[in-house]
This record gives structure tokens, C-alpha cells and sequence, in this order.
């Protein structure tokens, strides 16, 4: 079994290769792939169809960032912004190429196919994002990564086909349905987790390579941990992930069929606190803000041989990938440290947000920085012709560092060090025209206190 994913990982880099080569030459660019033909839009059906009957695993989606990846502000001001200005024809292709995850049935039925497309026109169903019947008409996958899903869609409700999901003994009434090995391994989540810059190839995202290269991708079954084996196992209150429990969460798949030892849960909950908010769905800002907390240590200690330096640990304990992962040049992770003297001074400070919400230079950040070609570091993906440095935390693994205070603290000093998440820096939403875009807010995801 396991050489057998070997040789397919290998296709699939074989394949990558081929692709890669043939977007080099600018071929392929842009058109919908003449592999996968338009679909005609009423093959979907709606999410609300699929909620009569999984009202609950439709509860669990709705407000998730894949019900939310066509409408979210966020996303929809940071791309216009993106896409503003640029001439050059390979960035701009690049900046036009989001809706393909983002609105993907819409892109499979033919609108739309560009950013720049009127989004008003977009059909109502395209609007749900990533939904039920997109993942459930998944076959296979060409290529890991920009979106690679092969889809076999029913035709509407009146010939719904076959859904594909994990059950070989699932007997629904409406539709017909099939197991689907594909639906219970990372790759379906990893075609769309891995992107890379259409034209120029680079590293956007690498969500499914840094799960890829981690323990948590063990031939092991027992210690082998999937996306869905964190991702859909959360609920409130069980963030799930490699430092926690992750209980089965035994239930029905539907409001009237026999009860299972586990159904997959369908929050689909990553770090993203800020958008369902927006929403008005604290209790998935909550989830998000469960998960941070479960996926990282930090610890501070003062040298014993120069009490001048304190060194810092972070340690990756939860995460099946980097952190922060996905969009690594927007998310910022840092670490704040503060001492205060026993009267409650401020004696030290390192990776304080200042007035104005931004952070200065000198923090200590796990990021990734895109390049232009020419070694200058680029905020716009558009133009990331290389990675420059990735300072990420590997799952698994600690960094550490050591900040010298240039001082010997007195007796009763007190040093706190925070691991600190916000989905994006303010001084990229500060240069979006329109309306003033609020901080994103910063989540506590690990914190340590020693006193002197
Ligand atoms: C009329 C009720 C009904 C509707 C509507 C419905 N389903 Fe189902 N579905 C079921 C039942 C019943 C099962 C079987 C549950 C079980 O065996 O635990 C099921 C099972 C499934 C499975 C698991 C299949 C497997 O083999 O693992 C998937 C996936 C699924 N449905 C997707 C959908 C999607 C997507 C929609 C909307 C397009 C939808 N369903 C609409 C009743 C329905
Ligand atoms: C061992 C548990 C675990 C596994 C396995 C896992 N994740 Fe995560 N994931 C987490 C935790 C914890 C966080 C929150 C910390 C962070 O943002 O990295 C997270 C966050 C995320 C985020 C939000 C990223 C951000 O920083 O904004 C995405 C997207 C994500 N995961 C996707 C995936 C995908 C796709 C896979 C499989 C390729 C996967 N995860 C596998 C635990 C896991
Ligand atoms: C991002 C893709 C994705 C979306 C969107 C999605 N699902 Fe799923 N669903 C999955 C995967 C993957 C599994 C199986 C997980 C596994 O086996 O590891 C699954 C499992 C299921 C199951 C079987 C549950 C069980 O444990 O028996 C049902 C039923 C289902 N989904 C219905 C739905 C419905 C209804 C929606 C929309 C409200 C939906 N799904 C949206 C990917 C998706
Ligand atoms: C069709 C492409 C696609 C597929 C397939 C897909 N995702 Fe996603 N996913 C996205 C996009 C796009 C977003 C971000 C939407 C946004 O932020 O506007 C996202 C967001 C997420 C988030 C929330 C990230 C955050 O910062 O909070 C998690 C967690 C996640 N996906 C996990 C998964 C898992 C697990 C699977 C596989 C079962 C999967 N995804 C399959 C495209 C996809
Ligand atoms: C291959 C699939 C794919 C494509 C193409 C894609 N994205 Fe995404 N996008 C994702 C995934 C997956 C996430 C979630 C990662 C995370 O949470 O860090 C995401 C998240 C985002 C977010 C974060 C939203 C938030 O609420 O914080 C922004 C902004 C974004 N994408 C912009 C873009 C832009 C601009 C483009 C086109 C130039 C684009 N994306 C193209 C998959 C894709």
C-alpha cells in the first residue's frame, strides 16, 4: 500500500513537471483546462438541496471559510487591490486566476473564469463557495497543487448521480452514492492547498507539502494524521489537532439514518477568526481561535551564565503543517516580550504593535518573504518570481532565539513572552482604497512568564 502511494505521488510529480513546463511556455494560461469542459451550471445542485436531508453537516459548513471563499471581504478587496495597476501579462494573469479555488463552480460552468469578470453576474449556486456538491462530485486528481479536481457532477435534481464520500455501505434515497478513497486522503485538500504562481511557478502556498514532509505523514495507520483527521474532527469545544484528544464524534449523517461511531465534521475551521465574525458567526471565530491555542508552545528563560540574555523556544505541537501555513507572506506569527520591573515598568519590550496596529521591523516573525526575480521582497503574489527566505515552524519542530537586553534585570523583574496570530498586516490593509479596513484581530496563541 505504501509503494503504491509512492508511484502516485511520483505521477503526480511527472505530471507536475509536464504542466509546469507547459505553462512555462505560456501556453495553457488563463482558458479553462479543454481537458475538463464547462459543465453546465444547473448539473449542481444547491447546498440548501443536500441541507434538507444533512442538516447538520450544513449547519457545520455554512459560514466556513468554504462557504464564505467567493463572498469574503478580506479575499474580494485584497485581490481587486492586487490586481490594480499591473501591466507586465504574466502578473496579470496570475492576479486573474483566483476564482478558479475561490469560485469554483462557478469556474467549471464557465463564469466566472477572471477576477476582472462582472462578480455581480455570478450565478446564485457559484456564490456558496466550496460546497457540498463540488467536493462530492471529486473523482480524482491531476496535479498537487492550483486546484487539480476532476469532477463527474450529477445532472441536477432530478438526476442527482453519485455522491463520492467515505461510506461503502451508505444507502441513500435521493442520490446514489460511492466510496471514494480519494475523499479520506489529504490530496483532496492539498490540489487546492498548494498554490503556485500560474505563470512564474513559485511557491504561493504549500499547505500539502509541508503535511507531505511531516511526521504526521507517517506509513504508520496509528500515527498517520490526515487534514480531515484534525480539520474534520474539530466541534466547539474539541479543536482537534496534534496536541489534543481528537475523540470520534459518533453521530448520523443525516436527520433520520442509522448512527455511526464517527461522522466528519464540516467547520473546516483554520485560522481565521476575523470573516465569520463578519458574518456574525462568533462561535466559528471561536473555533479558529481554539484551534491557535492548540497548536503551539512558547517558553522564555534567562541565561544563567549572562542574565543580559534571554532566550526564547517555540515549539510547532498541533499543527500538521508550518505555522503559520497557507497565504505565509500575508499571516503574521510573532513572538512579543515584555519585562517589567516589580513596580510594573516597562524595561524591555521586542514585537510591541505600535499605535497605528503595525509592527516594527526588528520582531521576531515565522513567515514567508516572496521575491521579484531580482532579490527585493514583493507584498503582490502577481509578481513573486521567487521565495526569498521561509522562517515558518515546521510541524513538529522549535525555534529558538536569543535577545540580548542589554541590561541585567532587577530581582523581581517579570518577562512574558507571547506567540502572537493576525490573518494580515495592517500596512497592507491600510493602502486598500475604499473603506478603512479594521486591524485584523490578534490572537494569543501561546504564552510564557518568568519572573527574575
Ligand atoms: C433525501 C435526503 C438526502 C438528500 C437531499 C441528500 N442526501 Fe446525501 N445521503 C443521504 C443518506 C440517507 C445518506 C446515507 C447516510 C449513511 O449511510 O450514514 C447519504 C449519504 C451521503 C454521502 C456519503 C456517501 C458515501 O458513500 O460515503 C455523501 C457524500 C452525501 N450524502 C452527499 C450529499 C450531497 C452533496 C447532497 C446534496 C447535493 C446530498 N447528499 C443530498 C440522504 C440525502
Ligand atoms: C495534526 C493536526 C493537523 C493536521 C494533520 C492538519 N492541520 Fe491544518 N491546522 C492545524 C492547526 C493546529 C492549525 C492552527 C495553526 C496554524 O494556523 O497553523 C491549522 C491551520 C490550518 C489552516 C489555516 C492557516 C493559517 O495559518 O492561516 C489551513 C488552511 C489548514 N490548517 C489546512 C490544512 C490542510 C490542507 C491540511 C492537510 C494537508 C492540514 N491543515 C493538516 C492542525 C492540523
Ligand atoms: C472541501 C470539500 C468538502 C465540502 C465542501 C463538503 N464536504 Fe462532505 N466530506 C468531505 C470529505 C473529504 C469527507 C470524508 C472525510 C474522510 O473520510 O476523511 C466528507 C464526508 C461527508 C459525508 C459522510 C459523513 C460520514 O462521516 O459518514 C457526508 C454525508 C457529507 N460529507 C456531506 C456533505 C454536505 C451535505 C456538504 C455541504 C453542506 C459537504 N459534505 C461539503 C469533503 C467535503
Ligand atoms: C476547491 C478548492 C479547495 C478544496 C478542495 C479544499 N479547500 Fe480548504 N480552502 C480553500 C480556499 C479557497 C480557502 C480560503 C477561503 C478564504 O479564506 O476566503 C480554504 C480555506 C480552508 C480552511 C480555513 C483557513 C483559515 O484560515 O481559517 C481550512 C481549515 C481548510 N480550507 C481545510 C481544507 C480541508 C481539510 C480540505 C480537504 C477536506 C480542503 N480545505 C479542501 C480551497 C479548497
Ligand atoms: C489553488 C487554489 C487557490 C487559488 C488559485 C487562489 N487561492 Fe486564495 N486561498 C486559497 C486557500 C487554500 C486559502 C486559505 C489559506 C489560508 O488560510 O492561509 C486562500 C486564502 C486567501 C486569502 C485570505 C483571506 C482571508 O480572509 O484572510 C486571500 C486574501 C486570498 N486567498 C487571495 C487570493 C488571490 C488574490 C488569488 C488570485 C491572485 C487567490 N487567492 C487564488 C487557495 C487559492
Amino acid at each position: 500500500m505504501v509503494k503504491k502511494k509512492f508511484r502516485y505521488d511520483v505521477g503526480i510529480l511527472f505530471i507536475s513537471a509536464v504542466v509546469l513546463f507547459v505553462t512555462g511556455l505560456g501556453i495553457s494560461q488563463g482558458t479553462p483546462q479543454k481537458k475538463n469542459p464547462p459543465f453546465e451550471i444547473d448539473r449542481f445542485i444547491p447546498v440548501e438541496t443536500c441541507a434538507d436531508c444533512h442538516s447538520e453537516i450544513y449547519e457545520q459548513w455554512e459560514n466556513s471559510m468554504h462557504s464564505l471563499s467567493h463572498t469574503d471581504p478580506i479575499y474580494n478587496r485584497v485581490a481587486k487591490f492586487l490586481r490594480q495597476g499591473l501591466i507586465d501579462n504574466d502578473e496579470i494573469e496570475e492576479a486573474e486566476s483566483c476564482v478558479k479555488c475561490h469560485t469554483p463552480v462557478g469556474f467549471v460552468s464557465g463564469f466566472p473564469t477572471r477576477l476582472s469578470d462582472d462578480l455581480t453576474k455570478t450565478p446564485e449556486i457559484a456564490t456558496r463557495g466550496i460546497q457540498c456538491d463540488y467536493c462530492h462530485s471529486a473523482t480524482s486528481v491531476t496535479k498537487m497543487y492550483n486546484n487539480g479536481l476532476v469532477l463527474k457532477p450529477g445532472h441536477g435534481e432530478d438526476d442527482p448521480g453519485i455522491k463520492r464520500g467515505p461510506r461503502d455501505d451508505a444507502q441513500p434515497d435521493f442520490h446514489d452514492a460511492q466510496y471514494s478513497k480519494l475523499h479520506t486522503e489529504s490530496g483532496i485538500c492539498g490540489t487546492c492547498h498548494n498554490v503556485k504562481h500560474v505563470v512564474f511557478g513559485t511557491d504561493l502556498e504549500t499547505t500539502y507539502t509541508e503535511w507531505e514532509n511531516s511526521p504526521y505523514n507517517s506509513p504508520d495507520p496509528e500515527k498517520r494524521v490526515t487534514c480531515q483527521g484534525c480539520h474534520m474532527y474539530q466541534r466547539p469545544g474539541i479543536p482537534a489537532t496534534g496536541s489534543t484528544e481528537r475523540p470520534k464524534n459518533p453521530g448520523a449523517a443525516t436527520d433520520y439514518s442509522d448512527e455511526r461511531p464517527h461522522i466528519y465534521t464540516h467547520y473546516f475551521v483554520g485560522a481565521n477568526v476575523a470573516v465569520p465574525a463578519m458574518f456574525g458567526d462568533e462561535e466559528k471565530s471561536n473555533m479558529a481561535r481554539e484551534r491557535l491555542k492548540n497548536a503551539a508552545t512558547i517558553d522564555v528563560d534567562i541565561d544563567p551564565a549572562d542574565k543580559k540574555q534571554i532566550h526564547v523556544t517555540v515549539s510547532n505541537t498541533g499543527a500538521g503543517h508550518s505555522i503559520p501555513t497557507g497565504l505565509g507572506n500575508l499571516r503574521q506569527v510573532w513572538v512579543e516580550i515584555i519585562a517589567r520591573d516589580r513596580g510594573g515598568k516597562t524595561t524591555y519590550e521586542k514585537g510591541v504593535l505600535d499605535a497605528g496596529s503595525e509592527l516594527p521591523e526588528d520582531a521576531w516573525m515565522f513567515r514567508t518573504v516572496l521575491g521579484d526575480g531580482k532579490g527585493n521582497p514583493v507584498i503582490n503574489i502577481a509578481k513573486a518570481r521567487e521565495v526569498l527566505s521561509d522562517t515558518r515552524i515546521k510541524a513538529g519542530e522549535q525555534m529558538r532565539q536569543t535577545f540580548d537586553m542589554g541590561f541585567v534585570p532587577r530581582k523581581g523583574t517579570t518577562i512574558t513572552a507571547r506567540l502572537l496570530y493576525r490573518g494580515a498586516p495592517q500596512k497592507l490593509l491600510k493602502q486598500i482604497p475604499g473603506e478603512p479596513i479594521e486591524p485584523q484581530p490578534v490572537v494569543e496563541m501561546a504564552k510564557a512568564v518568568r519572573t527574575f
